[in-house]
């Protein structure tokens, strides 16, 4: 049975929901799933954006057959080379003999590193400003690269103003039958795992990003076409204003998120004497998470979000709690920046992490880190009320 959706008259969603997998990329944890979008257009010639994973390849096959309704298929445009949309070529090739696939110089080179399939003869290398004219649509092609791999491009379609937009405008989560962010509950229940997508996935390439959508304010676009998650065809203008916050690593919220690191539980109780303060002191916002406990890819979502950071870590072996550690490697390889950082240390022997913290945010572009540190030998103790004043002062005359 096909399940497939219409976008507008001429365009068809033929994607498909992966619900089994466990992590995206074997990395991040996606307990409500993944969609993997593709899109057929039916013109005078019929073009297929970009294919699906491996894993849900039959359900993708009769989609298109279904949507097809007996006809051929005339082009594939690949956008996007990461094997969750380009699993299916070899498979397109045997079906439809006669198909052209579109792609930029770099994304025909990938299909040849992916993949032993002969594609002499049947591809279509395409630069920024190409067109595909297919009959009543001319699709416009502009290079993306680094959002998300160096070979992405978009497609602007001119007749239905849609653009197909790659990874960008993407998040994870399965489509329930719900295909437009407007038949959903998007800020309640899909902008959180939209953001993580976002930095997680993307969040290294804000200047590329930031490229992208010059392109587009550029165009006249009523349809966003993502390769994953709901399409976007009201109030757009909310989703691309988030893109651009965070592709600029500007803050969304005037918000402490606190991050610890505890072995005993002893850093944690300093972690949460800190947010009872915050709190008293009328930061509304405020969010604790065991960095042990809690997906590093959560975290950084978080730290995308908020304005104010708040790490308390516990010394291990002489150095940074691994995974405080490892959170911070995060950091720095997306490029995290322009956030202001309070540091509460703990050492039973000697507290060090606070010093060797400081030396992995300064090596991250414009964090301010706070004068004031709330270091710990072993416990908070009753003696520390006048510094953990000092300490959570600091952060609301900083907000
Ligand atoms: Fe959804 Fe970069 O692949």
């Amino acid at each position: 049975m096909q399940i497939t959706r219409k976008v507008t008259d001429d365009i068809v969603w033929v994607g498909c929901n992966d619900r089994r997998l466990s992590r995206f990329e074997n990395l991040f944890p996606i307990p409500r799933g993944v969609s993997y979008n593709s899109y057929l257009i039916l013109d005078e010639k019929t073009v297929l954006m970009d294919t699906v994973d491996g894993s849900v390849t039959q359900q993708f096959l009769e989609n298109i057959a279904y949507a097809l309704g007996g006809r051929s298929l005339d082009y594939l445009i690949v956008q996007h080379m990461e094997p969750d949309h380009c699993a299916n070529i070899e498979e397109l090739l045997y079906r439809y003999p006669k198909l052209t696939i579109v792609g930029s110089a770099k994304a025909l080179q990938m299909i040849g590193q992916f993949y032993d399939m002969d594609i002499e003869g049947k591809t279509m290398a395409v630069k920024e400003g190409d067109v595909l004219n297919t009959g009543s649509h001319t699709l416009r092609f502009a290079m993306a690269p680094m959002v998300h791999w160096p070979e992405v491009m978009v497609t602007y379609d001119e007749k239905d103003k849609v653009l197909f937009s790659a990874d960008a405008f993407g998040t994870f989560g399965a489509l329930n039958g719900k295909l437009f962010s407007d038949e959903m509950d998007f800020d309640g229940e899909w902008m959180a795992d939209a953001r993580r997508y976002y930095s997680n996935i993307v969040g290294k390439y804000g200047m590329q990003v930031q490229g992208l959508l010059k392109k587009a304010a550029a165009l006249d676009i009523q349809v966003i076409c993502p390769l994953h998650g709901p399409v976007w065809r009201e109030n757009l203008e909310h989703f691309v204003d988030k893109y651009d916050k965070w592709s600029r690593y500007e803050p969304e919220d005037k918000a402490v998120v606190i991050i610890y690191g505890s072995i005993y539980g002893n850093t944690e109780a300093a972690a949460d004497a800190v947010a009872c303060r915050l709190t008293e002191a009328g930061i509304k916002d405020v969010k604790m998470y065991d960095v042990s406990d809690v997906h590093v890819s959560e975290l950084i979502s978080e730290i995308f979000r908020c304005s104010h950071i708040v790490l308390a870590c516990s010394t291990y072996n002489g150095g940074i709690y691994p995974p405080m550690e490892n959170l911070l490697a995060d950091m720095k390889a997306l490029s995290v920046q322009k956030r202001t950082v309070a540091l509460v240390e703990n050492g039973t022997w000697a507290a060090a992490s606070g010093r060797l913290i400081t030396k992995e945010l300064e090596e991250m572009k414009e964090m301010q880190i706070l004068d004031k540190k709330l270091s710990l030998k072993s416990v908070l103790k009753q003696g520390q009320e006048e510094e953990l004043e000092a300490f959570v002062s600091q952060i609301v005359e900083a907000m």
